[in-house]
């Protein structure tokens, strides 16, 4: 078993599609292990995407991130990390298969509606920056 961390970003809180994402992950063999609804600081967003300080969209993500709730999970199954990648779809919802959440709920590459971690080792370290191990059920 395997555990990812999950965020439903502004775009999709604001369009009300929580529950809809939420299914597509419940339908397809993953359980909820721990949730919340929050508001980001910038400073938050800033060091959860600390990884990308040096890219160009940085600050713009960082204040994407901050504008509005998100809905944190983590998610829970066999091979959690790829298979939540895989029903998000690529990053840039132009170029996401049909059927994934990014094609059906994202807005642009910034406003992508969802992040999942993009491995198991960065699955523990962004689950622990926004979960204690008691909320992790
Ligand atoms: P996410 O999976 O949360 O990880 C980093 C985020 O940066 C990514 O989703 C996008 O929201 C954003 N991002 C990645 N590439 C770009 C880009 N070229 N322009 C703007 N935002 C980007």
């Amino acid at each position: 078993m395997e555990q990812t961390l999950s965020i439903i970003k502004p775009d999709a809180v604001a369009k009300n599609v929580i529950g809809k994402i939420i299914d597509r992950f419940e339908s397809n063999g993953l359980r909820i292990a721990a949730m919340k609804k929050i508001k980001l600081t910038k400073e938050d967003a800033a060091k959860f995407y600390e990884v990308h300080k040096e890219r160009p969209f940085f600050n713009d993500l960082c204040e994407y991130m901050s504008s509005g709730p998100v809905v944190v999970m983590v998610l829970e199954g066999e091979n959690a990390v790829k298979k939540n990648r895989e029903l998000m779809g690529a990053t840039n919802p132009k170029e996401a298969a049909p059927g994934t959440i990014r094609a059906d709920f994202a807005e642009s590459i910034e406003a992508n509606a969802v992040h999942g971690s993009d491995s198991l080792e960065n699955a523990k370290k962004e689950i622990t920056f926004f979960f204690a191990g008691r909320e992790i059920l």
